[in-house]
């Protein structure tokens, strides 16, 4: 019968069906899907972190309102990401707790730390903009949840991407002094961008198997290169200088861009990277703070039910 179910559930994945929560599926894609979505959430929540540092010092009025929309967006979408999680039978609270404990993973690029003012921009350039490349093949993903709340974040993404282009194209129309700061921001930001596309496919664990299961549509490193394809040109026409050892390959017809530092990526991964301490400290900081508006509101809500039974 399990065998069954097994061959009913990969012909419906590959009739391009959704998967919904209540259908039958197998331990390990729901496994796989938890792990995965509950990564995407909390690297969603933790990339408010290098961003919120920088409301109170946004140049202009205009800055800061649309840094604190686009943070404010990047709340939702951790939360509906922990909605869709819920789904697959995890909580919320377990999910969060992992977070805190230091047990689950996110993104790597949120354990770097942003400098200066250029490196918002390059956030939402190169961070969002990898995030998009990665996430709209999701939009297709097979488990439905998963894929309608990628349409939304899409969206959002995209709007995140081109405020940090603008933001940088007008630093590049300025002082000297702030083309040199958007330059610094591409170098640090742009390698560890492509790791947010995860390890090379040689040793990436889980990809075969998702592939399979279409949560997958792309391999890390063809989601990879697409990036590099699309950004270097965006780079060029910012002016900025760009690194020796990304030349464009007539035959290919690709960028070459050699091999990135992976002993670093794994580094990060686990816990080692500049700003891991901090962004840990500054969630559980906010959890200890937050406690008493909690406590608050769950005593209010324990009034309004009695007085309601009254
Ligand atoms: N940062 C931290 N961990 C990573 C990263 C990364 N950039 N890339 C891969 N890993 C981890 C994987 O989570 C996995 O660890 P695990 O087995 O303990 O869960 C391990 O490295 C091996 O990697 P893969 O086998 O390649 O993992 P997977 O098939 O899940 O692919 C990928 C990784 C591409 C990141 C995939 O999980 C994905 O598409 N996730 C959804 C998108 C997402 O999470 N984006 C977050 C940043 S975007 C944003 O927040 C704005």
């Amino acid at each position: 019968v399990a065998e069954e179910g097994m061959a009913e559930f990969q012909a419906r994945i590959d009739r391009d069906e959704f998967i919904e929560p209540k259908d039958w599926m197998p331990e390990g894609y729901r496994k796989t899907l938890i792990r995965q979505m509950s990564q995407h959430a909390h690297s969603e929540i933790v990339g408010m972190h290098p961003e919120g540092n920088w409301v109170t010092r946004a140049p202009t009025l205009k800055r800061k309102l649309i840094l604190i929309a686009k943070i404010q967006d990047e709340a939702g979408h951790g939360l509906y990401l922990y909605s869709a999680a819920e789904t697959l039978g995890v909580s919320r609270e377990e999910l969060v707790r992992q977070l805190h404990a230091g047990e689950a993973k996110y993104s790597t690029i949120f354990n770097y730390p942003t400098m200066n003012w250029a490196d918002v921009g390059a956030v939402g350039w190169l961070v969002d903009g990898a995030a998009i490349t990665n996430q709209i093949p999701l939009c297709r993903c097979s488990y439905g949840p998963y894929a309608r709340a990628m349409t939304r974040v899409c969206k959002e993404e995209s709007f995140h991407q081109r405020q940090g282009y603008e933001a940088l194209l007008e630093m590049m129309k300025g002082t000297d002094e702030q083309k040199k700061m958007v330059q610094d921001a591409f170098d640090r930001l742009f390698w560890p961008a492509l790791m947010m596309f995860g390890p090379p496919d040689s040793d990436s664990a889980h990809s075969s198997q998702n592939m399979a299961w279409k949560i997958k549509r792309f391999s890390n490193d063809e989601l990879r290169q697409r990036f590099v394809d699309a950004t270097i040109p965006q780079a060029e026409f910012l002016g900025l200088k760009i690194p020796e050892q990304i030349k464009w390959n007539e035959e290919t017809g690709h960028y070459d861009f050699g091999e990135l530092d992976w002993d670093e990526f794994w580094d990060v991964v686990k816990g080692n990277g500049i700003s891991n301490d901090d962004r840990m400290n500054a969630r559980n900081e906010a959890l200890e703070d937050g406690a008493w508006v909690r406590e608050a509101a769950a005593a209010y809500a324990e009034k309004q039910r009695a007085k309601s039974k009254a």
